[in-house]
């Protein structure tokens, strides 16, 4: 293997792109080799600029060519399961945009199918993991110094939706985000997810009952809620406050500066993800290209992707159902304990 990480990027869209800038501006020890999109145009664009990158239309060429030897995955998530498997055939690094997959039995599959091969070489985007906050917030509970944690808030807040984005996306897309999140605060499964539906917002468009608040519980029986609310039109916000015994914690408020000028006061609202979590996703990557480099990933890994996806086919069904939904898991490979 080369010692820069030839990455070849699987889909130049919203997130494939700001990856490939990434990885070409601001991630040492890795390079975009390969540019792959349907859109040939698009993946023509996405190469501008990049010395040596090619363009491709189909992920396999990207997998036979002796000059990729890493591969990020940013296509629509029902798309990824295939080239998750031909990646882990050829047993490379991988960093696959979450979900891992959109369902828990094929989710299972690359758990697997890895699991076989033996040794790690996936990581999921559940980039808050990365962010400075969220890994202080888990290093208070791991540490104890403020006692036993004992419920999380979460408010995850959109200002709207793109086209298409159904009911069942503010759980798959938005809330899977929260599920990881308190996966990773707590080092527990979820148990079991609920779903009520209250009020809603005319905001919303045909189809989506928006906001929905989302009910978890873990394994020692930590409380989480999630406010979720994709058409709040004001701006974006992800924040979460966590209840300890001896003390409370609230992180991802919107930090300054803050200003006081003609009798008002305030700063400025979060306008996306990509502002919110830029730092993260740079993090991030920046971690996969170095622990790829020393031959084994860390970071959320297909476990992590396969829980996420039982947690959001049961958050599905609660929010169809109405009623509490328990979590069903099979049994952790060792790879991943
Ligand atoms: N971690 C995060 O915060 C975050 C944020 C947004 C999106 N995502 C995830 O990133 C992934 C991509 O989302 P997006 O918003 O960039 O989508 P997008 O629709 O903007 O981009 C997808 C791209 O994949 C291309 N594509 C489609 N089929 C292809 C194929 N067979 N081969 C190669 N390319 C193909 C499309 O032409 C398009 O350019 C999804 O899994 C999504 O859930 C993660």
């Amino acid at each position: 293997m080369s010692p820069t990480l030839r990455v070849a990027v699987i889909g130049a869209g919203r997130m494939g792109a700001d990856h490939i800038q990434r990885l070409h501006h601001r991630i040492s020890g890795a390079e975009v080799a390969a540019v792959v999109d349907i859109d040939e145009a698009r993946a023509n664009a996405a190469i501008a600029g990049i010395e040596g990158a090619v363009a491709l239309t189909d992920a396999q060429a990207a997998l036979d060519s002796p000059d990729v030897d890493a591969l990020l995955i940013a296509t629509p998530g029902f798309l990824h399961h295939d080239i998750l498997l031909k990646a882990l055939e050829r047993d490379i690094p991988i960093l696959c945009e979450k979900p891992l997959t959109p369902d828990a039995a094929s989710s299972w599959e690359i758990v697997q199918a890895e699991a076989k091969l033996g040794r790690k070489r996936i990581q999921v985007g559940f980039m808050r993991r990365y962010d400075a906050e969220y890994a202080q917030l888990r290093a208070l509970v791991a540490g104890g110094e403020l006692g036993e944690l004992l419920m999380l808030h979460h408010q995850h807040r959109n200002p709207d939706t793109p086209a298409g984005f159904t009911n069942e996306m503010l759980i798959n897309d938005s809330v899977v985000h929260e599920f990881d999140a308190i996966r990773f605060f707590t080092n527990e499964e979820i148990t079991s997810v609920q779903v009520r539906l209250g009020k809603a917002t005319k905001n919303a468009p045909a189809g989506q009952h928006d906001p929905q608040h989302v009910l978890i519980e873990t394994e020692s029986g930590v409380l989480a809620d999630v406010e979720i609310y994709v058409n709040a039109l004001f701006g974006y916000e992800v924040a979460t406050q966590a209840s300890f015994e001896t003390g409370i914690v609230s992180i991802g408020n919107d930090s300054g500066p803050y200003v006081r000028t003609a009798g008002k006061w305030g700063g400025n609202v979060t306008p996306g993800f990509e502002e919110r979590f830029g730092a993260a996703y740079d993090t991030e990557i920046q971690a996969w290209v170095d622990a790829a480099a020393k031959g084994e990933l860390g970071g959320p890994s297909a476990w992590d992707g396969y829980a996420t996806a039982a947690c959001c086919e049961a958050g599905v069904e609660a929010q169809r159902t109405g009623q509490k939904v328990a979590v069903k898991l099979n049994a952790k490979p060792s790879l991943y304990s």
